[in-house]
């Protein structure tokens, strides 16, 4: 076997032209590579009903889907970006794989490696894990980290700041606030790293002390833990699901205090700017995260995030294509 180690540094999830090589992290990648990835994106981007973008960027290339942790869109956005340019797509089904036997997903990606597999889209609950494993793949195989314990989730990142782009133009001028369960998102973190990238100065984390991140974790940021005074004026507002998957058990709170103080109802809303727009990466806890008139609401992108999901996954994809063909 041939292994590369590829990524010990975030940058060198490059390769030496510049080209995306693996997408372990956001941490670390340039304002730069994030708008062209958002770029790309939006050209993929195609109404309902309308035919694909004719680009078969992936003709030839298979990808193969590790989920070992649940999802709903970022697995099925997967592998309609990988199935849309034109790869073939298949799917480990976890609970009945050798991993019930014990085999580490190391052991698992390399075997599978040996049957000519181009990329791998990875989730997994264990931090460090990706990055582990781009180290020791062969050079045709690429890595994608769609979640990573509670460290990182980098397209769910791309696809939220492509969505506040779509909508607000200019990201100096943003008034940011990320509210819920900070301290366990992993969309929480790359969302951040990706907004600090592209120059957003007001940023505010908002949560009850405990879902805060640890004090020396997005330092950039501002903290809150009145809901009511981190929204006021705030042009973007994104919501956080409580991942009591991830939580001791003297961690979760109370519902009906959390509801009480952290759930973005019609009334809070109306505290931050007229035109803000509201998002969630989802699933939602309708009547807890949020109340449905807002999930609902007008101020609501939450729809489309899921369909910006698919355009900058198809854009990570066909960017990291480009390297193994040049
Ligand atoms: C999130 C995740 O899995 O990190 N969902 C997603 O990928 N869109 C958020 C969550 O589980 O709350």
């Amino acid at each position: 076997m041939h292994a590369t180690g590829t990524v010990s540094g975030v940058n060198e999830q490059l390769d030496s032209q510049g080209h995306l090589r693996h997408l372990v992290t956001l941490d670390g990648l340039s304002g730069d590579v994030l708008t062209g990835l958002m770029d790309r994106a939006e050209a993929y981007l195609i109404a309902p009903g309308q035919p694909g973008p004719g680009d078969r960027s992936l003709e030839g290339l298979t990808v193969c889907q590790l989920f070992y942790e649940a999802s709903t869109r970022t697995k099925i956005s997967f592998e309609l970006a990988a199935r849309r340019l034109g790869a073939d797509v298949v799917n480990l089904v976890i609970p009945s794989s050798s991993a019930t036997k014990g085999e580490t997903v190391l052991d698992t990606l390399l075997t599978i490696q040996s049957m000519a597999v181009d990329f791998f889209v990875i989730r997994h609950k264990e931090a460090g894990l990706m990055r582990n494993i781009a180290t020791q793949v062969c050079d045709r195989t690429s890595l994608i980290n769609a979640g990573e314990g509670q460290q990182s989730h980098p397209t769910q990142g791309l696809l939220d700041v492509l969505t506040i782009r779509q909508h607000k133009k200019d990201f100096e001028n943003l008034s940011i606030a990320i509210t819920g369960d900070i301290r366990h998102s992993r969309v929480a973190r790359s969302t951040c790293h990706a907004l600090l990238a592209l120059g957003v100065h007001d940023l505010r984390l908002i949560a009850p002390e405990n879902l805060l991140p640890e004090s020396n974790e997005l330092t950039h940021a501002r903290r809150y833990t009145d809901f009511d005074a981190g929204i006021t004026d705030c042009d973007v507002i994104m919501m956080l699901r409580l991942q009591k998957e991830r939580m001791q058990s003297g961690d979760i709170p109370d519902l009906d205090s959390y509801r009480k103080h952290y759930c973005l109802t019609s009334p809070r809303l109306k505290l931050a700017r007229g035109d803000a727009i509201v998002m969630h990466p989802g699933p939602i806890n309708r009547g807890i995260d949020m109340d449905s008139e807002v999930v609902d609401g007008r101020q609501s992108v939450i729809h489309q995030q899921v369909g910006n999901g698919v355009a900058v996954r198809m854009a990570v994809f066909a960017a990291i294509a480009d390297g193994k063909k040049s």
